[in-house]
């Protein structure tokens, strides 16, 4: 039977696409969102992309039981290899104005529903003696404060650290937990809309060009797999280098000592 795929988020953007690489590699999918339309979309480009099996299942992960009701109905098609946590919501807060409806919406979906998932996932992988990989979507922001996103940013940097325990503690079991930290990525979403000036502004990096969701599919696909086998508890930064440091600095040397010849160099 062929491995068995359960991502979240899948009806758009990042998700959307890493289930369609998974689609082309013929695995059975389970296809996890709010949003039952946009869902239905990705199953059928799924379908088409060479999914064994694409099932759509709709689910609000940001509820307190969202999480172990998704591995229930997944792992009642087949036993789960792979869980990719991309579900995740970037409201713009700013910092004057959050309240604690706003902290607990992103970190009930962004950091809470990820780790409960990876419980939910270990502990029926555990009871069938089986080894499984977990993929969680951060970002950025985990290290990189930006205004209006104190409760995303700090979700994030959670969700690292999640991460990590969750490596500690299921490596024993065959069980590896990592993530993928994407820069900014164009996906044209109506649950996370975002204006030009923004993605204007957020999306310099040293390779000069904006992140597409597959950029972040082929790590995602990477890490999950055996090519990876012996990493866990590691984020994975996929930012066309925009987390190597700080861009538009002008020469430190202009201010002490003439800068070299560049012909010279
Ligand atoms: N796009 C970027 O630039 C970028 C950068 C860094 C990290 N990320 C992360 O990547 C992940 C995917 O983001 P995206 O940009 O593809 O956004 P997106 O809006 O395209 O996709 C997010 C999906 O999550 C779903 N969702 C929202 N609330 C849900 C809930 N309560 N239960 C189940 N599903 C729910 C939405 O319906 C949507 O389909 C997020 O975790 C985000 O934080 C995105």
């Amino acid at each position: 039977m062929s491995r068995h795929a359960v991502i979240t988020g899948a009806g758009s953007g990042i998700g959307r696409q890493v289930a369609k690489r998974f689609a082309g590699l013929g695995y059975r999918l389970t296809l996890v969102d709010i949003d039952a339309g946009s869902l239905a979309s990705t199953a059928g480009a799924c379908r088409e992309a060479g999914a064994e099996d694409a099932h759509a299942l709709v689910v609000d992960l940001a509820a307190p039981s969202g999480p172990e009701e998704m591995l229930t109905e997944a792992w009642e098609t087949a036993a789960v290899d792979v869980l990719v946590n991309s579900a995740g919501i970037y409201p713009a807060t700013p910092f004057l104005s959050l309240d604690a409806d706003t902290w607990d919406a992103v970190q009930n979906l962004n950091t809470r529903a990820p780790l409960l998932a990876t419980v939910a996932l270990a502990r029926r992988a555990i009871d069938a003696g089986r080894g499984a990989s977990v993929v969680n979507i951060s970002s950025g922001a985990a290290l990189r404060a930006r205004p209006g996103a104190a409760p995303y940013s700090t979700s994030k940097a959670a969700l690292e650290m999640a991460t990590r325990a969750s490596a500690l503690e299921l490596g024993q079991y065959g069980i590896r937990v990592n993530a993928v930290a994407p820069g900014f990525v164009t996906v044209n979403s109506s649950a996370n809309p975002v204006t030009e000036e923004y993605a204007t502004a957020v999306s310099g990096n040293p390779l000069g060009r904006r992140g597409e969701p597959d950029d972040i599919a082929r790590a995602v696909v990477w890490l999950a797999g055996g090519e990876a086998e012996w990493i866990t508890g590691e984020t994975l930064r996929v930012d066309g280098g925009s987390s190597a440091g700080a861009m538009n600095l002008p020469l430190h040397w202009a201010t002490n000592k003439a800068a070299p010849d560049a012909a010279a160099i």
